[in-house]
């Protein structure tokens, strides 16, 4: 025993950046980082976002652009989102070979592959729902009485998979909390002979305020709200099966989302999932920290490493942010 009467002194491994940095037990890294993009049909100049600080609307030209910085980062992946020109009932430019998501995928892929054989380069994904492409703006195609339709809905995510697969992503994400979307989608794209194309599932999405400033992103259309698809943000055990269904449907990777408020979620589902993990912080996520860090009522950069560490922390392998540029260029 010490003349102290203190045996143990946590402090120690404290007491330097040296030494905090050798027991970091949590490090990002740009592998670990998908940045979400958007692109709008008919844009001339990209457009900035009023409630998203930093992001835009991407011209297709510009999203090449973004594309080649997010290479270049050392990225793992990026997540396109399209905003069609046209929005109808059954959302029909989401499947259609020359709508703009689609476009924007040959296009990326085209960059994306401007690598050295043998070099890794960002993962191409592509989000996987209607509500960008309806005029009514939900994730679905809706029944005469103005429900979401989930088996009708299949079919179009399908259409939209196989598309998606055509114009060159290597990631399906089905995003709209349809039932039996996993396996309906994974059937599909194998019909087509895409076996190799893999479907990262929003497994347990909720219907979540934080959405907010995506709304004004993708331009959306909704009234109303999402609360017969999307999940409750009272249950957690709810989203384990959730996931575990999306498993048992040949899920290659498992999302929980938002991340931010759901980190016990994400911890759950990262203790019995055997395939990686992913956590998508959004925009309400990203808004909150740019205000208050406009504000001066937090130091935003700090709060932006913090949010993301502790989203890896909690479980994510990998962490859809719209700060991924950046961070890969602090960590860098
Ligand atoms: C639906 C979708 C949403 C987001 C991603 N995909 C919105 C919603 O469910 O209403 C939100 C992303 C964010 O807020 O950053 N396709």
């Amino acid at each position: 025993m010490s003349t102290t009467g203190i045996v143990y002194r946590p402090r120690r491994l404290r007491a330097t950046p040296g030494m905090r940095r050798l027991v970091a037990e949590t490090r990002l890294h740009p592998a670990d980082l998908v940045l979400p993009l958007f692109v709008k049909e008919g844009l001339t100049e990209p457009a900035p976002l009023a409630s998203m600080p930093g992001q835009v609307q991407h011209t297709e030209e510009s999203l090449v652009e973004a594309v080649r910085a997010a290479r270049d980062a050392g990225l793992g992946g990026v997540m396109l989102f399209g905003i069609p020109t046209v929005k109808d009932a059954n959302g029909s430019q989401a499947d259609a070979a020359d709508g703009i998501l689609q476009r924007a995928l040959r296009a990326s892929r085209k960059v994306l592959d401007e690598v050295p054989e043998g070099t890794a380069t960002p993962v191409l994904m592509a989000d996987t729902c209607l509500d960008e492409f309806t005029d009514h703006g939900h994730c679905g195609v809706l029944t005469a009485d103005g429900r979401v339709d989930n088996d009708a809905t299949l079919t179009r995510y399908a259409s939209m998979a196989v598309a998606q697969a055509k114009a060159g992503a290597d990631v399906i994400s089905p995003s709209g909390m349809m039932d039996g979307q996993v396996a309906m989608i994974r059937d599909a794209l194998d019909d087509a002979d895409f076996l190799d194309t893999s479907i990262l599932a929003y497994s347990a999405k909720y219907a979540s305020a934080y959405y907010g400033p995506f709304r004004e992103a993708v331009d959306s259309e909704l009234k109303g709200d999402r609360k017969t698809y999307q999940m409750d943000f009272a249950n957690a055990r709810e989203g384990l099966r959730e996931a575990d269904l999306d498993l048992a449907e040949g899920a290659d990777i498992v999302l929980v989302k938002p991340a931010g408020s759901y980190l016990d979620v994400l911890r759950a589902v990262a203790d019995r999932s055997d395939v990686p993990v992913a956590a998508y912080q959004v925009s309400g996520e990203y808004a909150m920290i740019e205000a208050a860090g406009a504000n001066g009522w937090i130091d935003r950069d700090r709060a932006v490493l913090e949010s993301v560490t502790s989203i890896k922390r909690a479980g994510a392998d990998v962490i859809l942010t719209y700060w991924a540029l950046e961070l890969a260029e602090w960590i860098k």
